[in-house]
């Protein structure tokens, strides 16, 4: 067969209304033309099986309405700060997904304010878990300038590595969540003579793996030091929740607001506003963060202090809640634990009390069951199948409900 007479198998074209003609086993041919045109069907494949994966079930995972309401099992509450960060997480990993073509979309950090205890962390936390992606926490005031005593900025981005498993890829997509941001500000807008330098160095520090650096990190922790292997990791994709409660803030704010209160002002008490959610770039700059840190957070939000209602859904409704997980201890001494609905008020309001937020319910909680945590073993043994909580116990210390189990049924004895 001369070379003149071949025709390709696939579109019956001959060798001279072609390019390219080539022969493979059998003397089958295939032309240029069919070549290019089964290469653009392979690579469709690719492309739609990667957006099947997007919009089956990552793009699932990307919705925000979707992390919200994963967010809200969690968390009671603080919708705001919800919404704010489930929108921002998603456009975060989109971006990551399906990167533009031809330029550049911004990284959407995320700052987020508000009392302690009020579930910064917890949200932070909740959405890494959602996602699947690795998560660390750092607090900002125990990270220091390259060279000082402390941990450098960088260690940040190494214990995320340690909790991504060391999984480089991984890492490069995680979040890391620090908190306390409040704390490294300078000492005030007037302050420069004396400002705190080391708290700007470390906002520094911070603005260069925030806004993407690659930076070289011992593999198994601890500092850095010559002669050590290093990895390197890039951290422009991943995200920064940074948290803080700036107590003094929300107090400038307040007392502007009211007209700047001087002496013999009447304090309004009762007053529970959160001024938080009106803070501005410019305040958080007056504040003492430095303006390149503050521009590198364009999602600002805040969370609120919880009020009773709040506290005692948060004993009871979210999925892993303190209440829960004390039944499940008693439980694995087989005695059942009951609270009253009275006596969760009164936890909720000695919570509230304490001024820490949710953080102070569980060591109210912790603190009225001890107790009887000690004694779990020897009340089973006397035949305790169930202790009742009362508001009694919880406010005066008296004494539960004890449920004993009895051959001929169930009594109950005050104890
Ligand atoms: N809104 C909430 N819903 C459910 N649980 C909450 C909520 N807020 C806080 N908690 C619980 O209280 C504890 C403290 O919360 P978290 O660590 O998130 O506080 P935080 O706002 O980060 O405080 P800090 O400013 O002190 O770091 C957590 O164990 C969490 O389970
Ligand atoms: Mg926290």
């Amino acid at each position: 067969m001369t070379e003149e007479s071949l025709i390709c198998n696939f579109c019956g074209k001959s060798r001279k209304d072609v390019t390219k003609m080539i022969v493979g086993a059998s003397k089958t041919s295939i032309c240029n033309e069919c070549v290019k045109l089964c290469v653009e069907i392979l690579d469709e494949d690719i492309v739609k099986a990667r957006k099947e994966k997007l919009y089956s079930g990552d793009k699932n995972i990307l919705n925000p309405v979707l992390i919200k309401e994963h967010l809200d099992q969690y968390v009671i509450g603080q919708d705001a700060a919800k919404t704010v960060l489930s929108v921002a997480v998603a456009n975060h990993y989109k971006r990551i997904v399906q990167p533009p073509i031809d330029f550049d979309l911004d990284k959407s950090n995320v700052m987020v304010l508000g009392a302690t205890g009020a579930g910064k962390t917890l949200l932070a936390r909740t959405i890494a878990k959602y996602l699947d992606v690795p998560f660390a926490i750092a607090d900002a005031t125990t990270l220091t300038e390259s060279g000082y005593v402390g941990d450098d900025v960088e260690n940040v981005v190494q214990k995320l590595y340690a909790n991504a498993g060391g999984d480089l890829e991984k890492t490069q997509k995680g979040i890391i969540f620090i908190d306390e941001i409040d704390k490294i500000c300078r000492k005030g807008e007037n302050t420069s003579l004396t400002r705190d330098v080391s708290g700007e160095g470390v906002q520094q520090g911070l603005l260069k793996i925030v806004e993407g650096t690659e930076c070289r990190v011992p593999p198994m922790g601890g500092r850095k030091h010559p002669d050590q292997q290093t990895i390197t990791i890039d951290t422009s994709d991943i995200l920064f929740i940074v948290g803080g409660a700036f107590t003094e803030l929300e107090k400038q704010i307040r007392s502007k607001q009211s007209g700047g209160m001087g002496f013999g002002t009447k304090l309004k008490e009762q007053d529970d506003k959160n001024y938080l959610s009106e803070v501005q770039p410019e305040d958080l700059i007056k504040y003492g963060l430095i303006p390149e840190f503050v521009g590198r957070f364009s999602m600002l939000t805040n969370v609120d202090p919880l009020n009773e209602t709040q506290l005692i859904r948060i004993l009871t409704e979210p999925k892993n809640a303190i209440l829960k997980q004390t039944k499940y201890l008693f439980g694995l001494d087989n005695i059942d634990i009951e609270f009253t609905k009275e006596a969760k008020q009164s936890i909720a309001r000695k919570a509230k009390e304490l001024g820490t937020n949710a953080r102070g319910l569980k060591n109210v909680v912790d603190t009225v069951v001890l107790p009887y945590q000690f004694d779990a073993e020897e009340m089973r043994n006397r035949g305790v199948t169930k202790i009742q909580i009362t508001n009694e116990v919880v406010d005066k210390g008296a004494d539960p409900v004890l449920v004993f189990k009895k051959a001929n049924g169930i009594s109950k004895k005050q104890n």
